[in-house]
């Protein structure tokens, strides 16, 4: 596996695989890799010829009171597990490469960035389109693979894609839970062992809500209301920062829920702030 730090050389290195027919595919992240990162890295081994794996933690996409000095890292391990996945070539780079001092470019999608965590994180999403852009320019993937746990980050780049013209694929990787169901994510290393174990009842009131639906209920307002109240009843240490009903596609809250309605909330416990997706039905 290839490992390097400067955007040039693996802009040139995607262009050679490229020029010679291979074709590329991309997984950004920001490290700590866990089970969904590995999905992602192989449902990309399948899919192209070559895989790169970006690793950067960006922080045009924390905001100022946010946990970029106490983001998860472990740069070694993240390096052997990448190459035991097949990953061609890893692109660490520095936040100076990536933001040279002049920097002054960023790219962003209100239309979908406003709701859900934009509400929290008004800044989040910009950071996001900007870096993710950058690193479609360096490695100009033909696949682009990104987890549905953040299905609203997905949705934006899926829309960023299509409104530029972007000429690369992007792949959503099904969400990937622990055994408990909790949602697999960096930050769930920021909980305690207590709250480990409570962590799990997130997941657990969107499937009361699934079970509602399953049995006829159809009104957003109260399959809403069956997850908050067991999360009070399971989880009474969490804070909900929100929890919506959302066509999968617009993000628009959607009154009479269908089976492609989706459930996306971000909820608070201890240090972390844990997001989590499902559908319906
Ligand atoms: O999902 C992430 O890990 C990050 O938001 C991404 C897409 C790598 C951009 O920094």
């Amino acid at each position: 596996m290839m490992i390097s730090s400067a955007p040039r050389s693996v802009q040139e290195q995607c262009a050679a695989w490229r020029k010679a027919g291979q074709s590329v595919a991309l997984v950004p992240t920001m490290g700590f890799f866990h089970q969904g990162h590995v999905s992602l890295m192989q449902a990309a081994r399948e899919k192209a010829d070559k895989v790169v794996v970006s690793l950067f933690v960006n922080p045009s996409q924390f905001g100022p009171a946010e946990d970029l000095g106490s983001y998860p890292r472990d740069p070694e391990r993240d390096r052997a597990m990448a190459g035991e996945n097949g990953v061609d070539l890893l692109f660490t780079p520095s936040s100076r490469e990536m933001y040279p001092l002049h920097f002054g470019t960023w790219v962003s999608v209100p239309s979908l960035s406003e709701t859900l965590c934009g509400k929290t994180r008004p800044t989040h999403f910009k950071g996001v389109c900007t870096v993710v852009l950058k690193l479609f320019n360096i490695c100009t993937p033909d696949f682009a693979f990104f987890g549905e746990k953040d299905w609203q980050q997905l949705t934006i780049i899926k829309r960023m894609a299509e409104d530029l013209n972007l000429p690369v694929q992007i792949v959503g990787g099904p969400l990937v839970r622990e055994a408990d169901g909790l949602a697999m994510s960096s930050r769930n290393s920021y909980l305690t062992p207590k709250e480990r174990f409570a962590a799990a009842q997130i997941s657990q009131g969107l499937h009361a809500a699934r079970a509602r639906f399953a049995a006829g209920e159809r009104s957003a307002a109260k399959l809403e209301k069956c997850i908050l109240d067991y999360w009070l009843d399971n989880l009474p240490q969490g804070r909900v920062d929100y929890l919506e009903l959302v066509h999968p596609d617009t993000l628009e809250a959607q009154p009479l829920a269908r089976t492609d309605t989706r459930m996306i909330t971000a909820v608070y416990l201890g240090k972390a702030r844990l997001i989590d997706n499902m559908s319906l039905g």
